[in-house]
């Protein structure tokens, strides 16, 4: 749960992006694929529909697109591209290999998978990138769960769907945005939530729920005291986008009104690595944020995974260099 120390080298977020494929999957439709319906699935979970479609490359490069146009930079510039994905297109190379030839960088890429915990664990690697001397990081959140998801069991099929979001940090002089972070993994609970290589999610619903719930208040809680602020300190919570009564008691448990949390799953379903950049990029298009105020990152996953991480925000990159 550390707090990043003073005198490293930080950045800011100069640019985000994001990418869901057109097709739609509503739970009405998924009323005529399983023994379900809209109104079970809006009241356990909060979701209304999903996108699926697309390929992991394809919407990773539409989002990077985005975030590398709103940062102003030059592609040649960034050092490193990090794909935070767990539905990656081949088994081998890594699908940022195919991303960054499609952008057209000249940099290091490579995939990272922690689940859906994913891009915040992506987010902090990039910060170490920066403190080693990079000065310019995609990072990239994408899954394509359609092509790991069991359309017909209702126990999965109606939580996932597909889509991308990214985000582009730029060194700065002096501390950046981030204030501290918290990585976690309990991989004796890999059993609740996993797929074999070419099989389906299989997953035990409600030992899922129960440790999500700990998982994320327990690390947003180290990640907090890390930073050396308090629940009512954070203006924004940007939480893993896997089902709105899991936020709800997470965010009860750290004393945080949901309110302040960015909702995008009752449009995007649970995307994985791609929900929480999904649901920051919204925020700051809402312009949920101002200058100075902070916004808490937490995700967990599969695994089982959890990260979380504090960011003071500032708005604009003047300062960054390079
Ligand atoms: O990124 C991490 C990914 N995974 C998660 O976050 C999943 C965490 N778990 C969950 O979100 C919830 O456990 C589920 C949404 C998967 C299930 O919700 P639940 O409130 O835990 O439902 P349940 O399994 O306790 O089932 C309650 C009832 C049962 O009927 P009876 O036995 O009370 O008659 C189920 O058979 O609801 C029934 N049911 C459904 N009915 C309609 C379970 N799934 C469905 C369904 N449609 N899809």
């Amino acid at each position: 749960m550390p707090a990043v120390p003073n005198g490293v080298r930080g950045a800011v977020i100069t640019g985000w992006g994001t990418a869901l494929p057109e097709k739609v999957l509503t739970n009405v439709d998924l009323e005529s694929m399983m023994e379900t319906s809209d109104e079970w699935i809006r009241d356990r979970t909060g979701i209304v529909q999903r996108h699926v479609g697309g390929t992991t490359a394809g919407l990773s490069t539409e989002s990077g697109r985005q975030a590398i146009e709103m940062s102003g930079c030059d592609p040649a510039d960034i050092d490193a591209l990090i794909l935070a994905t767990t539905t990656p297109d081949r088994c081998v190379p890594a699908t940022a290999s195919t991303v960054q030839e499609l952008l057209g960088l000249s940099c290091g890429a490579n995939d990272l998978n922690a689940a859906c915990s994913g891009w915040v664990y992506a987010l902090v690697n990039a910060h170490g990138l920066i403190a080693m001397g990079a000065n310019k990081v995609l990072v990239i959140g994408t899954d394509t769960l359609d092509r790991i998801t069991d359309y017909t069991d209702r126990n999965t099929g109606i939580l996932f769907g597909n889509g991308s979001g990214a985000a582009l940090i730029e060194a700065v002089d002096g501390p950046g945005q981030l204030l501290s972070w918290d990585l976690d993994s309990v991989g004796a609970a890999e059993s609740a939530l996993f797929a074999e290589i070419g099989g389906v999610l299989e997953m035990e619903g409600k030992e899922v729920f129960r440790r999500a719930v700990r998982l994320m208040a327990d690390s947003a809680t180290k990640a907090m005291a890390a930073a050396g602020v308090d629940a009512e300190d954070i203006t924004l919570v940007v939480p893993h986008q896997a089902n709105i009564r899991i936020i709800s008691a997470s965010l009860d448990r750290l004393g945080i009104p949901l309110e302040k949390a960015s909702i995008v799953l009752d449009r995007t379903g649970n995307t994985s690595a791609a929900s929480v950049p999904l649901a920051l990029a919204e925020a700051l298009d809402e312009n949920r944020v101002a200058d100075g105020e902070l916004i808490l990152f937490v995700g967990f996953g599969a695994g089982m995974s959890a990260a979380s991480a504090v960011v003071r925000w500032s708005p604009d990159a003047a300062e960054s260099i390079a």
